[in-house]
């Protein structure tokens, strides 16, 4: 009989739930009998040894529940090989957990940082089977991850409700969504939600550009502007900062954030009322959309699959619509950025979007 680890690492999303669902469903029915050890709050349950025996009946009922029944919390990879204020390696007490439960694989299901961390395990000798988590759609390998379509649903619905109230009052509005590095949650809700510009990190934006595109819209007698905003879009002026003249810039910033800046820059610059909304953490809440569930539920079989074939060290993902697999060691630690070259960007400017570049 098969003893499998599993853990939820890094920032939380809606098919975490859907997923853990999916890999046990396929061990159970594929392999009949397995032994199940969830560990809590992620690479900490692992390295501090708090874990729970699992059943089948644990992961029922559970298709359609945001956040995790494990619990998880954000262990940076950078700090894996720094012993803990008690002087713990963390790395030895991962494994020793895993060699103490007598596991033949761990399934992790994480974003970036975890993807580089279950790498390491592996090459430390662990069998780790990895999902691809994340509401921001930025692994490299996989065309998408579970979270993210159910994200854009909600940054969309805010841009929606944003429309109604934006026409009423003829207002400039600012909706700015979460993407830290990447823009593909902006970019999706703001083609899907009509926003007028779209300013996202990878395309570094002019605030001339910005000012033009929301005076033309005036101009064609439009009484507002809808901007979906990433919470890492960044001037171009910025864009060409180092990264330390950039953290120090951004630490001496009058606004709490991005969209609170370009407000007040468009405010003075236009004379046009704008206000802000930042919807946050609400696009990692809420029920996983049935996208995600089938997708999740895909990506946790083939998940089981791989463990049932012994076939370790791989991270599951999916390719235009079909699932396949890829080495952890060639995706760990690469981000999946909105190539500026997309067609998609193309497409976007092509409606009339602006990007502000
Ligand atoms: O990685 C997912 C994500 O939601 C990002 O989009 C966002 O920048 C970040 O996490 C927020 O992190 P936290 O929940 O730690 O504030």
């Amino acid at each position: 009989m098969k003893r499998i680890g599993m853990l939820t690492s890094g920032g939380d999303c809606q098919a975490l739930n859907a997923t853990m669902r999916g890999v046990v469903k396929g061990l159970h029915t594929m392999m009949g009998d397995v032994e199940i050890y969830g560990f809590e709050d992620g690479y900490k349950g692992l390295i501090y040894g708090k874990y729970r025996r699992m059943t089948g009946r644990d992961f029922s009922g559970i298709l359609t529940r945001g956040g995790t029944i494990l619990g998880t919390s954000r262990q940076p990879f950078k700090k894996m090989r720094t012993p803990d204020e008690n002087g713990l390696d963390k790395v030895e007490a991962m494994k020793s957990t895993y060699k103490y439960l007598g596991l033949d694989c761990l399934v992790v299901l994480g974003g970036n940082g975890s993807q580089k961390s279950a790498h390491m395990l592996s090459e430390e000798g662990l069998n780790v089977v990895s999902l691809p988590k994340t509401i921001d759609n930025d692994l490299y390998g996989t065309d998408m991850t579970f979270g993210f379509q159910s994200a854009v649903d909600i940054a969309t619905q805010a841009i929606d409700c944003i429309h109604t109230t934006a026409a009423s009052h003829n207002r400039v509005f600012v909706v700015e969504l979460m993407g830290h590095k990447v823009g593909w949650v902006t970019l999706h809700a703001g083609i899907a939600g009509g926003a007028d510009i779209i300013l996202i990190p990878e395309i570094p934006y002019n605030l001339n550009h910005v000012i033009s595109a929301i005076q033309r819209r005036s101009e064609q007698g439009k009484g507002f502007t809808i901007l979906a905003v990433a919470e890492g879009a960044i001037s171009k002026e910025d864009a060409a900062l180092s990264k330390k003249d950039y953290k120090a810039k951004l630490a001496g910033r009058k606004h709490s954030t991005v969209g609170y800046e370009l407000a007040s820059q468009i405010e003075a610059a236009t004379g046009h009322e704008v206000r802000v909304t930042i919807p946050g953490h609400t696009q990692r809440g809420g029920s996983p959309v049935p996208f995600d569930r089938v997708i999740s539920s895909r990506l946790g079989v083939t998940a089981a699959e791989l463990i049932k074939n012994e076939d370790y060290g791989k991270m599951v993902i999916m390719k235009g619509y079909e699932i396949d697999t890829i080495p952890l060691a060639e995706t760990a630690g690469k981000l999946k950025y909105v190539s500026p070259e997309d067609p998609i960007i193309r497409q976007a400017k092509n409606l009339g979007i602006s990007f502000g570049d």
